[in-house]
């Protein structure tokens, strides 16, 4: 019998039940495959597909085009997980009109069950339009690599009193606002174990510590494909790249020296 469908009810529970929720991103049919026979809870086509398969510096140059080619190939590649798409930069800023627009597009033409958007306060309006219509919204909080510009660069937010309460104020306002999830990445990991005790939505850290209610990572940052740049709080599980690199090599050693293709790999 197939396994049940995650939906946002079954992530909301995990919190009343104390049981963990895990997330990763993925970008691809064949890594959504993956992610979703290994039982992870929920896939997040990440707009960190800018940098991670894109090339780009930032995620800033990320397209609703680029967003929803993505998501279609993980959704294609989804039995079990929730798949939730990163809205990128500029489908949500402009107006409410456009960004509950934009938001229905990955329902409507890439198959998501949800949407996430970056911010506080000032999405709050914005969450309640999107929620109220049908659209699950999963919060991001701290950093906020949209606004890196603003935050003067990727680094971690809240440590000082001030910036702590905005972003514990924050959180209850994505949660009054409809969301049903919220990330936190890149904060004091006893600011995140505050937040978590203090909002009834599950939070999801990255670089937020231990007692979020799940945990999300980059996949092509735990499986040690992206060598660019590794944030200190990514634990690599494998080194695909220096593997897949060793792999190309042999490939061209043997098709060099005629070893490949052998009988095996040959057609008679
Ligand atoms: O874009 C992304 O991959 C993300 C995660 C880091 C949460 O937003």
């Amino acid at each position: 019998m197939a396994e049940q469908k995650v939906t946002t009810a079954t992530i909301r529970e995990r919190k009343t039940k104390g049981e963990k929720i895990t997330m990763l991103t993925a970008y691809d049919y064949a890594t959504a495959v993956v992610l979703d026979e290994a039982g992870v809870d929920i896939i997040l086509v990440g707009d960190s597909l800018g940098m991670v398969v894109l090339g780009y510096d930032s995620t800033l140059p990320v397209t609703m085009g680029d967003m929803l080619h993505h998501t279609g190939a993980v959704v294609r590649g989804t039995k079990r997980a929730l798949v939730i798409a990163d809205m990128p930069f500029m489908s949500y800023q402009v107006s409410n009109e456009k960004a509950v627009h934009n938001a229905g597009r990955f329902l409507k033409e890439a198959g998501a069950q949800g949407v996430k958007l970056e911010g506080g306060k000032e999405i709050a309006d914005l969450t309640r339009k999107i929620t109220s219509i049908g659209i699950p919204v999963m919060g991001h909080l701290g950093l906020t690599p949209q606004s890196v510009h603003q935050m003067g660069g990727y680094k971690i937010q809240g440590k000082e009193d001030a910036t702590a309460k905005k972003i514990m104020e924050d959180a209850k306002v994505i949660e009054e606002a409809g969301a049903f999830s919220v990330v936190l990445e890149c904060v004091p990991a006893p600011l995140a174990k505050t937040i978590t005790q203090s909002i009834g939505i599950p939070t999801i850290g990255i670089g937020a510590g231990v007692d979020c209610d799940g945990q999300v990572l980059v996949i092509n940052d735990m499986l040690g494909m992206f060598e660019r740049f590794t944030p200190t709080f990514v634990k690599r599980y494998l080194n695909l790249h220096a593997q897949m690199k060793e792999s190309v090599r042999q490939y061209i050693d043997e098709v060099k020296s005629g070893a490949f293709p052998d009988e095996e790999h040959s057609l008679f």
